[in-house]
């Protein structure tokens, strides 16, 4: 049976690439285009209910987005596996190198956005839907989300209203990625987020800047100031009491972190203790976007009004309102110049520790071990998957295993994503006989 498994996802393969093209062909970027993620999710629900998931439908909440769902009832006895990604994408940015829209096959990997995050995740549950064509040995339930980039807003509506669909014993969630290619990786702890809108204002209007200038401050310089503050001059965050941790495994080099983080020559690495560490288990703060006039049109006026959005990735077990309170309280209190500085809360994300004690635990270390022909680690990431908490106070007695296919090269949120077209098929087959070892185990 097993033989039998790793030949028909093999087999299967092939066609699934050409599926994860067509996924990508469509812009699900839920930040700004709701009715491709609309056609995204019919896609999804098409492809899925063809791969012999039952009862497959839009799940609806007011004002969301859409997500998918289907099931197939557990044999007698066996536990219920839902199967989680997601069909929405971050939207493209600047940079890319080719159509961010159209996949493209190059030196092993697919380019495209979504390639990696998080429509190769989709292909992993659907490879597990074609590999027991239509009878599994274990329940499955599907949910493919539609809007986890911009921090599944209506994640709790969706359990408040959906949640007995939800239920399970198992919850894989394929939104995470691997160590290294060839790698794989169980993710155990990711961050949480924080952000906030911050205002600058120092005059009620423009004015002169002969005239006021060396009298009245003007605003970007008073925000720069501002955003000076964020950091301590090693780089550490300089806002004072957030959790941190100093991790004792898995690290990296300077040059392997480079490998994926495309530095400029001569850009110092920030921060202190190991580079996993930084990463993973302390805080970071990244300044996003700033409103200011364009470059392109100066005016020789004193600016009296900036803006800037400020996120802050918290670490493992920080509490997102503490955290968020602590930032605005800091960025408050290092207006200079007597500048009308205010900051106000935007989005917020919890972080999360996974139990790894669970049964399940060790069936899908050992298969996706065998799958990848080498030994799976266990790694933290510094990503945010918010709705992980809401999904493990909904299902506390549930197993949950972080997986997915990405690498350190796939370049998620960046221009020319893609995924390791062999590290997907293999995560497909670790999925698959992990369902499989489950249901004897
Ligand atoms: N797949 C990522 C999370 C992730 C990042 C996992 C890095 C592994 C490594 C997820 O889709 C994501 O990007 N989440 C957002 C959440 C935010 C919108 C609240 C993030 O981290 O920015
Ligand atoms: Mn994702």
């Amino acid at each position: 049976m097993r033989s039998h498994l790793i030949n028909t996802v093999n087999a299967n393969f092939l066609s699934q690439i050409e599926t994860l093209k067509s996924l990508v062909s469509i812009a699900s970027v839920s930040a700004n285009d709701p009715e491709n993620v609309r056609a995204s999710a019919n896609a999804v629900a098409a492809t899925l209910s063809g791969a012999g998931l039952l009862e497959v439908q839009l799940l609806e909440v007011e004002g969301a987005h859409p997500a998918v769902f289907g099931h197939i009832p557990a044999p007698d006895g066996a536990p219920t596996v839902l199967l989680y990604a997601h069909h929405d994408v971050q939207p493209p940015g600047r940079g890319w190198e080719r159509d961010p829209f159209t996949a493209v096959e190059e030196n092993g990997r697919l380019y495209g956005r979504g390639s990696a995050d998080d429509k190769g995740g989709i292909i992993m549950h659907l490879a597990t839907l074609e590999a027991f064509e239509g009878a599994p040995p274990v329940g499955i339930k599907v949910f493919i989300e539609g809007e986890e980039e911009i921090g599944s807003p209506h994640l709790p509506e969706f359990l408040e209203e959906h949640g007995e669909l939800l239920n399970a014993d198992v919850i894989v969630i394929a939104d995470a990625g691997n160590w290294k290619t060839g790698v794989p990786a169980f993710t155990t702890s990711l961050r949480g987020i924080v952000s906030c809108m911050v205002e600058v204002k120092t005059l009620v209007a423009a004015v002169h800047s002969g005239a006021y200038g060396g009298v009245y401050p003007d605003a970007l310089t008073s925000l720069s100031r501002v955003i000076a503050e964020l950091h301590n001059d090693d780089g550490t965050v300089g806002v004072e009491g957030l959790l941190e941790a100093e991790l004792q495994n898995l690290d990296l080099t300077e040059e392997e972190l480079a490998e994926g983080g495309q530095p400029l020559e001569g850009v110092h690495v920030l921060g202190t203790g190991s580079l996993t560490s930084r990463m993973w288990a302390k805080p970071s703060i990244s300044v996003l976007a700033i409103e200011a006039p364009s470059v392109d049109s100066p005016v020789n006026a004193i600016v009296p009004s900036a803006k800037a959005v400020v996120s802050m990735r918290i670490a493992p077990g920080q509490d997102p309102q503490v955290a968020m309170e602590a930032l605005i309280s800091h960025i408050e209190a290092s207006a200079p110049w007597g500048a009308h500085v205010s900051a106000t809360p935007k989005e917020s994300g919890e972080s999360f520790i996974i139990d790894t004690s669970g049964p399940a635990y060790s069936v899908f270390r050992n298969a996706f071990s065998e799958a990848f022909g080498v030994d799976a680690v266990d790694m933290g990431v510094g990503g945010s998957i918010p709705f992980v908490a809401s999904f493990s106070e909904a299902m506390p007695n549930a197993d949950i295993l972080l997986v997915g296919a990405s690498d350190p090269q796939s370049r998620a949120h960046g221009p020319n994503e893609s995924v390791h077209l062999e590290d997907l098929r293999k995560s497909c087959l670790g999925q698959v006989l992990a369902l499989y070892d489950l249901s004897t185990s």
